[in-house]
C-alpha cells in the first residue's frame, strides 16, 4: 500500500532545537529536530492526552510537561513514566537536495 505524504515546510522552519505541533489529515504531529534527522511522533501525550510540543526536547526525547514522562522520539515508546503506551510514528521524506529541504510527512501513521 502506498505512503501519502504532506509537506509541512523546510527544514529551518523546525531546526531550532524545539519540538513543534503540525496538523496534517487531522491529526496533530509533533515535529522534532536532533542532529539534523527530523522525527515525527504523536503529539497527544498517551497519559492524559496533553499537548507534547509544550515540554522539552531531551536528546532524542520529548518529556510531558505535565508529569514528566518521556517518550523515544524514534520509536514512539514511552522511556520514563508515568506513560506506559508508545506514542505513534508517522514516516518523513525530504525533497531537494539544498541544505534546506522540503520536509514532508507520512498522513498516517506507521504501522506497528
Ligand atoms: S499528561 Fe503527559 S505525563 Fe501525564
Amino acid at each position: 500500500m502506498s505512503v501519502d505524504f504532506a509537506p509541512i515546510g523546510h527544514l529551518v522552519d523546525f531546526n531550532d532545537g524545539k519540538p513543534h505541533r503540525v496538523e496534517v489529515n487531522g491529526q496533530d504531529i509533533l515535529i522534532a529536530v536532533v542532529d539534523q534527522e527530523v522525527y515525527a511522533v504523536s503529539d497527544t501525550c498517551t497519559h492524559a492526552e496533553v499537548s507534547l510540543s509544550e515540554g522539552e526536547l531531551v536528546d532524542c526525547k520529548i518529556e510531558c510537561f505535565l508529569h514528566g514522562a518521556a517518550f523515544d522520539l524514534k520509536s514512539g515508546e514511552p522511556t520514563s513514566p508515568p506513560a506506559t503506551t508508545a506514542l505513534a510514528t508517522y514516516e518523513i521524506a525530504l525533497e531537494g537536495e539544498d541544505e534546506n529541504p522540503l520536509i514532508l510527512v507520512s498522513t498516517k501513521a506507521k504501522e506497528k
